[in-house]
């Protein structure tokens, strides 16, 4: 293995590309911070008895794909696997449940870890951005989040997606579907581990991919037939709502979701350009997950999108975003008295919020010039000897080529006019 090569299953993000994650990640949380959702951020990692309790004892997640590890002192921890968890931990931790103003709306960005099988789209160290409203339970909310999360997908340019929706009941009709699914299941000819599975998570095996057990699956007893009227009803209501925000959405009775604490509302967008990857993004709700964890009641609901995802997702759909050259002027000196002078114009035009770089090292016009061009720069800023001894700078555009020359003192000025 090289020196040189990033861990299986992980990957750098460096310029130019880099700037499209960052554009993503920013076009995900516009309408989010629009929303009233709050900034949070928690540890990289967790004690693991969170996870475990809180994502689940039977879920892939937490028996096969956790980095869970004892540190010197002794402590449990693992590698944060989904951000749900912790920023429930948090709120409570921060009580900011009991501040009387509920729901509380929280968003994060950042990097999670997943022991996986790596492959295009999966990742064992990729990115979300994610969403929670925790403590109120309100199918408006519901549909708020599943409306900003196609809001996101748009505002990137995203069109070949589609939003997954489902309800997987709550504590009252999902025991009932769970026991009568397990009279089913038992019925069929299923491997050890997929037996194991029908007494421990019985709704997983309905996600099974393989075509020999969704054969089996044709007649198996949804989950949609068991709904209470009360889980009906709220359903109901996001769909309607949804509906009459003209977010178009599939049902999908099948829809089970890979982590255990879903409770009624679930969903998933799809892009359809991504093979089996295809998930960009999920949530749901999740009544119980406080209590799971040892805290009050606080019905929420929330979701992730993968950021390595929706890029993959607007290579697929061809879709280049139109990003500001991270440069706008490059200043280029031509010997010692201009390198002092032009290096000051540098930090004032900067301090004018003007994005400004400047040819390091004492290169060679030519030389300079190039790297002028390659900074995606609008002007550069050019000085030798004798048009600091007039006072001036040449400020050259460089998709004409067109050149002025410019008093020293009128520099940010004429910077701004020039690439207004
Ligand atoms: P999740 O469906 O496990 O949900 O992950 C959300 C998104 O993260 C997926 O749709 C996918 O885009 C991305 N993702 C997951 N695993 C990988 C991977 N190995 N490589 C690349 N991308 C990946 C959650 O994590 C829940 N916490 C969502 C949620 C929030 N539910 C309620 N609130």
């Amino acid at each position: 293995m090289s020196t040189f090569q990033a861990p299986k299953g992980t990957y750098d993000l460096i310029p130019p590309s880099s700037a499209t994650y960052l554009a993503v990640r920013e076009a995900i949380a516009a309408p989010l911070r629009n929303s009233g959702y709050g900034y949070i951020e928690t540890p990289g990692f967790e004690n693991v008895e969170l996870f475990a309790r809180g994502v689940g004892e039977s879920t892939d997640i937490v028996t096969k794909e956790m980095y869970a590890f004892e540190t010197k002192g002794g402590d449990k921890l693992a590698l944060r696997p989904e951000g749900t968890a912790s920023t429930l931990r948090a709120a409570l931790e921060a009580n900011l449940h009991k501040g009387g103003n509920l729901p509380v709306k929280l968003w994060y960005s950042g990097s999670y870890y997943r022991y996986e099988r790596p492959q295009k789209g999966r990742y064992r160290h990729f990115s979300q951005v994610g969403a929670e409203a925790i403590g109120v339970e309100d199918p408006a909310l519901d549909a708020e989040l599943i409306i900003l999360a196609n809001h996101s997908y748009r505002s990137l340019g995203l069109s070949d997606f589609r939003i997954l929706l489902n309800s997987l009941g709550d504590k009252e009709c999902r025991p009932v579907y769970r026991a009568a699914l397990q009279d089913f299941l038992r019925g069929l000819e299923l491997d050890e581990e997929t037996r194991r599975r029908i007494e421990i998570n019985p709704l997983r095996v309905l996600d099974d991919k393989r075509e020999s057990v969704q054969e089996q699956l044709i007649g198996a007893p949804m989950l949609r037939d068991y709904l209470c009227e009360a889980c009906k009803t709220y359903h109901e209501q996001v769909r309607e709502l949804l509906t009459a925000a003209g977010v178009a959405f599939e049902d999908d009775p099948k829809l089970v979701r890979g982590l255990d604490y879903y409770t009624r509302t679930t969903f998933e967008f799809v892009h359809d350009g991504l093979g089996s990857q295809s998930a960009v993004g999920g949530g749901g709700r999740y009544d119980g997950l406080s209590e799971m964890i040892g805290g009050p009641a606080l019905p929420s609901v929330g979701w992730a999108l993968g950021v390595d995802r929706t890029v993959l997702a607007l290579e697929a759909e061809g879709i280049t975003l139109d990003l500001p050259a991270a440069t706008s002027v490059y200043a280029v000196p031509l010997g010692e008295e201009a390198r002092r002078v032009l290096f000051g114009k540098v930090t004032e035009l900067r301090l004018a919020g003007v994005a400004t770089d400047f040819a390091y090292g004492g290169k060679g016009l030519k030389n300079a010039m190039k790297s002028a061009n390659r900074s995606g720069a609008r002007l550069a800023l050019v000085a030798g000897e004798r048009d600091l001894a007039e006072g001036l700078v040449q400020l050259k555009d460089l998709q004409s080529g067109e050149q002025t020359a410019v008093a020293l003192d009128a520099v940010v000025d004429e910077v701004r006019r020039a690439l207004a």
